[in-house]
């Protein structure tokens, strides 16, 4: 079966079968990653796998197959499977410098709106998005319900919905958060128009302008231009590209400036990819009451795990109010509905509301109805599944792509979760000069400066990988592999 054309059409599999083939799949990925199998080495033909485990051979085949995909294994035509030998393992992650900052006001760096222009540009090889590519978005479905609406309905749908949130979605999203959150009612959830506005009436809800919030380093862009704009300081402060932001670093701070609220990122960050352990979380949330410090989560790209189960929100740990957690379908369905919400806690949910209504009035009522439909039908967790695996395949062929045409300097770490890879070039390289280069050769990438407030990470490059992997990222990822090395 190895080398077989048919081999990436997947049959249909039931959801138990599915269970066991991922599963199986999951057991062979950390041997590899453990070492106990080899870069190049043999693995265990799909008989032997199938007479060791019971499981049935189309079960093991596509465990292989999901391997193939993501890119741990390859298929030798009439030999069997390998694992790869460029394995993910020679890469190491980022250097963690534990530097945090003082209160500072935001300054953009100036290269922000080249970016953001180059992000959007069609013509450009995507590799800045964290937007999903469309062709991994459920058009179809979506398609059908917009179509199956009645004059009546229409009509009704054209109106204000209440400040909130559309009751349906709401609800919708209160059930989703079964197994993650406790006792999450539709009335705890305000919809807002992204996960961006959820951020900004957070933080109005919680700071004045001059106040200061305390961020990651580094941090997504777009927030800094929000800070910016609300008139807010920042404190940096050191995080982790594996585990997020630093515990004694921000205890540091807490002890030495008055912090307002932090906004941060623990599950699958923009743009570490870093995920906080569950402990750890656990432990900023005593170190954040023991200061009632409120703090902002941005959890938006939670669903996009790759492991066997969602993270938990920081709100699961929160004792006191003092979480506000935000997201949105931005990156799981529709940037472009600009749907979102907030769970801001019953301290801030009146102020929340009150904001809501006095900036935006509500969102749109035809896009929350279109959404709420799709999450009924069910078929928002198949999308998330196949959504996921394409995800994973098309960062591990980035990363691969990238040890194989980048210096040996080069650092990454592969994230367990999201759609960014977080690039350290070696120390001579200057990012801002590799992306110039880029956007030159029409290839949108995002220089590390633009993604701090005190533009320390010189030599650091973010790559998105929305997109399906195809020739011409691959070609993409090889010129941007010259543009580094003819840095040097
Ligand atoms: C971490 C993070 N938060 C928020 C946003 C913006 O979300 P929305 O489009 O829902 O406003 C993005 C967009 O890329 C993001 O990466």
């Amino acid at each position: 079966m190895p080398g077989d054309k048919s081999r990436n059409e997947r049959p249909p599999f039931t959801s138990r079968e599915a269970f066991r083939y991922r599963k199986l799949a999951g057991e062979i990925e950390r041997r590899i990653t453990g070492g106990i199998y080899q870069p190049g080495e043999k693995l265990p033909s799909i008989r032997r796998l199938h007479q060791q485990t019971s499981l049935s051979i189309s079960t093991v085949y596509q465990a292989y197959v999901e391997l193939e995909n993501t890119g741990v294994v390859e298929a030798r035509p009439k030999s069997g499977y390998y694992v790869r030998p460029v394995s993910l393992q020679k890469l190491e992650a980022p250097v963690f410098s534990k530097k945090s900052s003082a209160p500072q006001r935001v300054s953009l760096a100036p290269a922000i709106n080249s970016v953001v222009e180059a992000i959007s540009n069609p013509r450009f090889v995507p590799l800045g998005n964290t937007a999903m590519d469309p062709a991994l978005l459920p058009v179809k479905p979506l398609a059908r319900i917009l179509k199956s609406l009645s004059h009546s309905e229409m009509r009704t749908l054209l109106t204000y919905s209440p400040s909130e949130g559309f009751p349906e979605l709401r609800r919708q999203i209160a059930l989703r958060t079964v197994g993650v959150l406790e006792g999450i009612a539709p009335e705890d959830i305000i919809i807002t128009n992204g996960c961006m506005e959820a951020v900004a009436l957070s933080l109005l809800a919680v700071t004045q302008p001059g106040d200061t919030v305390a961020i990651e380093a580094p941090t997504n862009f777009s927030f800094l231009q929000l800070l910016k704009e609300l008139g807010l300081l920042v404190v940096e402060i050191a995080t982790d590209p594996r585990e997020g932001v630093d515990l004694e670093e921000l205890e540091k701070s807490l002890s030495t400036s008055t912090i307002r609220a932090c906004l941060f990122m623990p599950n699958f960050h923009n743009p570490l990819g870093a995920l906080m352990p569950e402990g750890k979380k656990q432990a900023l949330m005593e170190l954040l009451s023991a200061h009632g410090v409120p703090v902002i989560e941005d959890n938006i790209s939670s669903p996009l795990y790759f492991g066997e189960q969602r993270p938990k929100p920081l709100k699961a740990y929160d004792r006191d109010n003092l979480v506000l957690t935000c997201s949105s379908f931005s990156k799981t369905l529709a940037p472009g509905l600009r749907l979102g919400w907030t769970i801001p806690g019953s301290r801030f949910s009146p102020k929340i509301k009150r904001l809501k209504a006095g900036i935006t009035i509500s969102t749109s009522t035809l896009d929350q109805y279109l959404v709420s439909r799709f999450l009924e039908s069910g078929a928002y967790e198949r999308h998330l599944r196949v959504l996921r695996t394409a995800l994973k395949k098309q960062l591990f062929r980035t990363a691969l792509e990238i040890q194989k045409h980048f210096p040996t300097q080069t650092r990454l770490a592969v994230p367990q979760g999201g759609s960014l890879l977080w690039i350290q070039l070696p120390p001579a390289v200057d990012g801002l000069a590799v992306y110039q280069a880029a956007f030159d050769r029409n290839i949108a990438i995002i220089p590390g400066v633009v993604c701090s407030n005190s533009k320390i990470f010189t030599n650091y490059i973010q790559i998105g990988c929305a997109a399906p992997f195809s020739h011409k990222i691959k070609e993409a990822v090889e010129i941007l592999g010259s543009i580094v090395s003819g840095s040097l």
